[in-house]
C-alpha cells in the first residue's frame, strides 16, 4: 500500500475540481509532528498564488471537494493554507490486515524497467580492500531494493581486467608455473602483484618478454589469453569469498569487466571522428569539451586515444554505457563509484550525449559515496599505513562480535556462537555503511557499530528477535495470528501507520539509491515497537481480541523488519 501515492491522488482531483490545472502538484508529505496529522498537503499555497487566489480560501474549496471517505476521519487546514490529514484506524487496519497477508507485503506492482547497476568493480591480480566495501554493499541494496519491487535487474561488475600490467602479470605467472609455485604465489594477490612490478622495474628482461605480451594479448593470442583467464579465475574466486560472506547478491555470471569493450573501442574513435567530436591533437585522439574548461579558460581536451595507440578508462566508459543501452536494453543504468571518478564519468556521458549513444531520456546516474575514515578522520588504513584487506576487515568483525555475544550468552553452544558472531559481525560492518548517507566520507568505528543501543545492526536484529520472543511466550505462530486488528490505542494506530509506509521508504531508496533512507525507517519502526510494546501489553492484555489484535501488530512488524532488513542484504537470526 502506498498511502503517500493514494492522498496525492484524492487531493489532486479535489485541486482540479476547485480550479487547479491538471497538472498541479498537491505535495502530500508525510506529517513531521502528529499533531500536523499523518500526511500533509502542501501543494495548495503555490496553486493559490498562480490562480490569485488567497490560500486558506482556495484549501477549504478544496477540502470541500475532497472525498476521503473510509481513508481519513479528519482534515484541517493549518497554517498559511496547509491540509493536515489524520487517517482513519479502521483504513489502517484494513490495510495492515492486506499487509499481513501478502508475501511482499502487499506492496503495488510498479512499471517494470530494466535497470543496469554497475557495482563493486574490483581490480584483477589485486585483492579487495576496504575502498570496494562501499560500492559493494550500497550497490547490493540498491539492486535488492529494485528487485522487490518488480524491477528487472542487470548486476554488472565492471572489474578492472585489461591494461598494459597484463603483460608484466602473465610474464610473472609463467614464472611462478616454471618455479611450480603458482598455487602459494597466488594465494596473497598483493604480493604476486607486487613482486611482478619489483621484478618488472629492476629486470630488464623480464621487462622485455612483459612487454611482449601485452602486445600479443590485445593481439588475440592463445597463450597469453588463457595465462589472463587464469588471473582472472583466481581473482573473481577469492572475491566471491567475499561477497558470499557479506551476503553480497554478485555471482560470476555478473563479471562485465573493461576487457568487454576493448573490441569496441577502435569503433568508437573512428565513429567519433566521423562525427566531428574528436580530432587529432599531438599524435592523440582528443574531444574538447566546452562544458570543462581547463586552468587557461579552454575547453578542456579528454584523451581518447593515446599517441601511443593505447585506450583510456574514459574510452571504456564511453563503449560501456553505448553497450549497457544498445545491447543491454536498460531503460536506467546507475553507477556506484566514488566521489572522485565523478569528474571521470561527467566527461564520459557528456561525449556518450554527443554522440547520440544513449539518449536523454535514458538516465545515466552517478550514485557516489564518500571515502571510509579511520577515528582520526584520516583515509581507513592499517596501523603501518597500508590499505586494508577486505578479508581481513571480515575476521576482525567476526572476532570482535563473537567476543560480545560470548559475554552476553555464556551457556550457549559454540555453532550457534560461531553463526550468531557472523551475523552480527558482519552485519555490523554493512549496517554502518549503508546507514550513512553515502554521499558523505563517513568515521569507521568498531565500538559504535557493534553498540546494542542506537542506530545499528545489533540493535535491530535484537530488536527483531525480541518481537519473535513474543510469539514463543505466547507458544503463536508468527505467521498465522487469528483475529482482527483493532486499533484503539495511539501507539497502536502510529505503529500500524509506520508499517503502512514501507512502500514508500522502498520507492525513495529505489529513486535515489539511498539505503540509508531505509535504515532510518526500520529504526524508527523498532522504535515505535518498543513503545508499543512497553505501553500495549500483548500476552497479558485485557482480552482475547485486543491481545490477538497486537499480536498480528507484532508479527507484521516481524515481517517489516526481516523484509527491510533483506532488502539491505542483511541476515537475521531468531535469537540472540
Ligand atoms: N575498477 C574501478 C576502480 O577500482 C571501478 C570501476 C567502476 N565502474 C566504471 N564503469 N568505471 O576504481
Amino acid at each position: 500500500m502506498n498511502i503517500q501515492a493514494l492522498l496525492s491522488e484524492k487531493v489532486s482531483q479535489a485541486m482540479i475540481a476547485a480550479g487547479a490545472p491538471a497538472d498541479c502538484e498537491p505535495q502530500v508529505r508525510q506529517s513531521a509532528k502528529p499533531q500536523f496529522g499523518d500526511y500533509q498537503a502542501n501543494g495548495i499555497m503555490a496553486i493559490a498564488k498562480k490562480l490569485g487566489q488567497a490560500p486558506r480560501q482556495f484549501a477549504e474549496q478544496v477540502l470541500s471537494h475532497l472525498d476521503l471517505k473510509g481513508i481519513a476521519g479528519k482534515t484541517e487546514i493549518a497554517g498559511p493554507g496547509f491540509i493536515n490529514i489524520f487517517l482513519e484506524p479502521a483504513f489502517l487496519a484494513e490495510q495492515a490486515e492486506l499487509a499481513l497477508s501478502h508475501d511482499k507485503l502487499n506492496i503495488s506492482p510498479v512499471a517494470t524497467q530494466r535497470i543496469v547497476v554497475d557495482y563493486s568493480a574490483p581490480n584483477v591480480a589485486k585483492e579487495m580492500h576496504v575502498g570496494h566495501l562501499r560500492s559493494t554493499i550500497i550497490g547490493d541494496a540498491s539492486v535488492r531494493t529494485l528487485e522487490f519491487l518488480g524491477h528487472d535487474v542487470v548486476r554488472a561488475n565492471h572489474i578492472g581486467d585489461w591494461g598494459t600490467q597484463f603483460g608484466m602479470l602473465i610474464a610473472f605467472l609463467e614464472k611462478k608455473q616454471q618455479e611450480q609455485d603458482t598455487e602459494i604465489a597466488l594465494a596473497d594477490l598483493e604480493a604476486f602483484y607486487r613482486e611482478a612490478k619489483q621484478l618488472y622495474d629492476q629486470d630488464e628482461a623480464f621487462a622485455e618478454r612483459a612487454r611482449g605480451y601485452v602486445v600479443k594479448l590485445q593481439g588475440g593470442d592463445e597463450y597469453c589469453a588463457q595465462m589472463w583467464k587464469k588471473l582472472v579465475d583466481i581473482t573473481m574466486a577469492q572475491n566471491q569469498h567475499n561477497y558470499d560472506r557479506l551476503n553480497v547478491s554478485l555471482t560470476r555470471d555478473n563479471v562485465m569487466g573493461e576487457s568487454l569493450y576493448n573490441p569496441m573501442l577502435p569503433g568508437i574513435v573512428a565513429d567519433l571522428e566521423a562525427k566531428g567530436l574528436a580530432v587529432e591533437s599531438e599524435g592523440a585522439v582528443v574531444v574538447f569539451l566546452d562544458e570543462y574548461k581547463n586552468k587557461e579558460g579552454e575547453p578542456m581536451g579528454v584523451i581518447i586515444r593515446k599517441k601511443d595507440g593505447g585506450y583510456l578508462y574514459t574510452t571504456t566508459d564511453i563503449a560501456c554505457a553505448k553497450y549497457r543501452y544498445e545491447t543491454l536494453k536498460a531503460d536506467r543504468v546507475l553507477y556506484y563509484i566514488d566521489s572522485r571518478q565523478h569528474q571521470h564519468l561527467m566527461q564520459a556521458w557528456t561525449i556518450v550525449r554527443k554522440a547520440g549513444y544513449v539518449p536523454e531520456n535514458i538516465p545515466l546516474e552517478h550514485h557516489m559515496f564518500g571515502m571510509m575514515l579511520g577515528k582520526d578522520g584520516r583515509p581507513f588504513k592499517t596501523r603501518a599505513g597500508g590499505t586494508i584487506k577486505l578479508a581481513d576487515l571480515l575476521d576482525e568483525a567476526h572476532d570482535r562480535a563473537l567476543t560480545l555475544v560470548r559475554s552476553k550468552n555464556p551457556e550457549m553452544g559454540e555453532d550457534e556462537l560461531q553463526n550468531l558472531a557472523e551475523v552480527i559481525g558482519i552485519g555490523a560492518v554493512k549496517y554502518a555503511d549503508l546507514s550513512k548517507n553515502r554521499t558523505t566520507d563517513y568515521i569507521f568505528d568498531w565500538d559504535n557499530m557493534l553498540a546494542f543501543e542506537g542506530n545499528t545492526a545489533p540493535y535491530l536484529l535484537y530488536a527483531y528477535t525480541r518481537v519473535l520472543s513474543v510469539f514463543r511466550k505466547a507458544g503463536a505462530d508468527v505467521q498465522t495470528v487469528e483475529g482482527d486488528i483493532l486499533l484503539t490505542e495511539t501507539r497502536e494506530a502510529a505503529l500500524a501507520t509506520r508499517l503502512l509506509q514501507f512502500e514508500e521508504t522502498l520507492l525513495q531508496v529505489a529513486r535515489e539509491g539511498t539505503p540509508h533512507v531505509m535504515c532510518s525507517y526500520l529504526y524508527d519502526l523498532a522504535g515505535l515497537f518498543s513503545g508499543f510494546y512497553e505501553h500495549c501489553p500483548i500476552l497479558a492484555a485485557a482480552d482475547e481480541k485486543t491481545r490477538q489484535s497486537r499480536l498480528k501488530l507484532a508479527s507484521l512488524t516481524a515481517k517489516t523488519l526481516k523484509c527491510g532488513l533483506e532488502t539491505l542484504g542483511i541476515r537475521t537470526v531468531d535469537r540472540m
